[in-house]
C-alpha cells in the first residue's frame, strides 16, 4: 500500500503571495486549456492503495462532497483529500485548512500534483468541460458534477467526450440518482421485452423556490478581482464582462454560465431515463420555457419553467417536464424534488415508486400486471463508491461519459429550441446540432 505522508499545515497553507502568482497564471487558463502540456501518466491503483483526491471548486457542492468523502474515509474507504482548488481564496483556504489539503488557485497546478489520483470537479457548469479535458490529459480519473458542460458548449462536449474515451481514464458524471438500482432493473425489464417496443417516456423535476439561484450566498458583497478572486478564470470562455459580484457568486441566474433547470436539474431525471431506454443520439427536440413565477428578480435571466420534447430515431419520444413554481410530483412517492420516469411501450407501462417498479399492461395486451420490489438508494456516497471502485478495477462507472454526452446533447438541443423558438435537429452524419 502506498503510504502518504501528511504535509505540515505550514507547507500546505497558501500564502497571499503564492495565491497571487497562481491566480495570475490561472487567468485565461480555462480558455487556453487546449494548450496543456504533454499527457501525464497516472499511477496504477492497486486494490489496497490509498486514493488521493483533489477537489476543484470549494463552493456549496464542493464543500458538501468533501463532508461526504470525509465520512466515507472515516468509515474505512481508502481515500485521502490531498488537494483543493478554488478561484476565490477564502473558500479555498477554509477547505484546505479543514482537511489539511494542499491549496491551489489554478486547477492545472493541482493536476500537476502527483499525490492527486482523482479529481472532483464542482466548479460552475461552463468550466467543467475544460477542466475534464485537462484532468484526463494529466492522467487523473474524474468525478464531474452535472451538467457535464454548459448549454452552448456542444462542440466542447463532443471534444471532451473524445478526450475522455481516448484517455481511458475513469469518468463518472455526478448524477447521483444513478445509484438507485431501480434503473438497472428497469433497463433489464425493457430489454427483456416486458413493455414491448418502447414508444414514450416521461420524466421531470418539480420544486418550489429560487433558492438555488437568487438564494446563492454572496460571501462578500465587496469582493473584487485581484489576489483573492480570479474573475478571468471564472469567466472562462463566456463573454468578457466587467466584474459583477452577483455574477460571480450567483452565476446560476445568468445564461452565460447556466442553462437553468433544463441543464441544472434535468440531468437527474433524464440520465436514468435514457439509460433504461438505451437510445442513441436524439433526432430532434422542441422546448418551451418561461419566467412564470420568479420574474421579479431583475438579475434572473433563466426560466423557472421548462418543458422539452425529445424524439429519438428509435421511434421514441421523451418528455421532460418541470417548473420551480410547484413541487407536486404525482402519486409516485419518489420524493418532493423529483419525478420518476414513466416508460410506455406497445404492451404496457413501467412506473417507478420509492419501493417498487410497477408494470401496467396496455389496453389489448395479454400481459398481466406485475410489481417488483426495489431498494430505493439515491445517494452521493454510493455513487462515489461506484466511481472509486471503477478507479481501481478500470471498469466503466454507472454515469459514464457516453451516457453523459447523450444526456447533455438532448438537453442542449431543448434549450436551443426554446431560445430560438424552433425545432432543433441532430445531424447524425456530421454529429452536430442543427438549429
Ligand atoms: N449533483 C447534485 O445534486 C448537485 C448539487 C449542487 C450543485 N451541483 C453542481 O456543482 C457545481 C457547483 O455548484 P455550486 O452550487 O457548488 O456552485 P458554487 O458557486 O457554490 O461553487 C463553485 C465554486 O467554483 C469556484 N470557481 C469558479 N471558477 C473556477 C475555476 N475556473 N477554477 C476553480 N474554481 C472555480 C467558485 O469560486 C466557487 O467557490 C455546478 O455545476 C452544479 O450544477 C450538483
Amino acid at each position: 500500500m502506498a503510504s502518504r505522508k501528511n504535509d505540515s499545515k505550514t507547507t500546505r497553507q497558501t500564502t497571499r503571495r503564492s495565491f497571487i502568482r497562481t491566480a495570475g497564471a490561472a487567468a485565461g487558463a480555462i480558455a487556453a486549456s487546449t494548450a496543456m502540456p504533454a499527457r501525464s501518466y497516472a499511477r496504477v491503483l492497486g486494490a489496497n492503495d490509498r486514493i488521493g483526491l483533489g477537489m476543484i471548486g470549494c463552493g456549496g457542492r464542493g464543500r458538501y462532497t468533501l463532508t461526504q468523502l470525509k465520512e466515507m474515509q472515516d468509515a474505512g474507504t481508502n481515500i485521502e483529500i490531498v488537494a483543493a482548488c478554488d478561484t476565490y481564496r477564502p473558500r479555498l483556504q477554509a477547505q484546505a485548512d479543514l482537511y489539511k489539503a494542499k491549496p491551489y488557485a489554478d486547477h492545472r497546478e493541482l493536476l500537476a500534483d502527483s499525490r492527486v489520483d482523482v479529481v472532483s470537479i464542482t466548479t460552475p457548469d461552463h468550466i467543467h468541460g475544460y477542466q475534464v479535458i485537462d484532468a484526463v490529459q494529466a492522467g487523473k480519473d474524474v468525478y464531474c458534477e452535472k451538467p457535464v458542460t454548459h448549454w452552448r458548449q456542444f462542440e466542447l462536449t463532443k471534444r471532451m467526450t473524445a478526450e475522455v474515451k481516448t484517455s481511458s481514464r475513469v469518468f463518472q458524471l455526478g448524477s447521483q440518482g444513478m445509484s438507485n438500482p431501480a434503473w438497472q432493473q428497469g433497463r433489464k425489464l425493457i430489454a427483456d421485452g416486458v413493455i414491448g417496443q418502447p414508444i414514450h417516456a416521461e420524466c421531470g423535476y418539480f420544486r418550489v423556490g429560487d433558492w438555488g439561484e437568487a438564494g446563492m450566498p454572496i460571501d462578500d458583497p465587496n469582493a473584487k478581482p485581484g489576489p483573492d478572486l480570479n474573475w478571468e478564470a471564472f469567466l472562462g470562455d463566456s463573454p468578457k464582462r466587467p466584474f459583477d459580484v452577483s455574477r460571480y457568486f450567483r452565476w446560476r441566474l445568468y445564461e452565460d454560465y447556466s442553462g437553468g433547470q433544463a441543464t441544472d436539474l434535468y440531468p437527474h431525471c433524464l440520465t436514468p431515463t435514457l439509460f433504461m431506454l438505451d437510445v442513441d443520439m436524439p433526432a430532434s427536440a422542441v422546448g418551451s420555457s418561461g419566467k412564470y413565477r420568479y420574474f421579479e428578480c431583475k438579475e434572473r435571466e433563466i426560466p423557472d419553467t421548462a418543458n422539452l420534447l425529445i424524439d429519438y430515431p428509435e421511434k421514441i419520444t421523451v418528455v421532460v417536464l418541470g417548473t420551480q413554481g410547484n413541487n407536486f410530483f404525482g402519486a409516485d412517492e419518489m420524493g418532493s424534488v423529483g419525478r420518476a420516469p414513466t416508460i410506455r411501450g406497445w404492451e404496457g407501462t413501467l412506473s417507478f415508486t420509492r419501493t417498487e417498479i410497477i408494470f401496467t399492461p396496455a389496453e389489448g395486451s395479454k400481459s398481466k400486471p406485475q410489481r417488483w420490489p426495489v431498494p430505493h438508494a439515491e445517494d452521493l456516497k454510493l455513487h462515489y463508491q461506484d466511481f472509486l471502485e471503477c478507479c481501481r478495477t478500470r471498469k466503466q462507472p454507472r454515469s459514464h461519459i457516453g451516457l453523459a454526452f447523450r444526456t447533455q446533447t438532448a438537453l442542449q438541443m431543448g434549450v436551443l429550441s426554446y431560445r430560438h423558438g424552433k425545432t432543433v435537429r441532430f445531424d447524425k452524419e456530421k454529429q452536430t446540432i442543427v438549429v
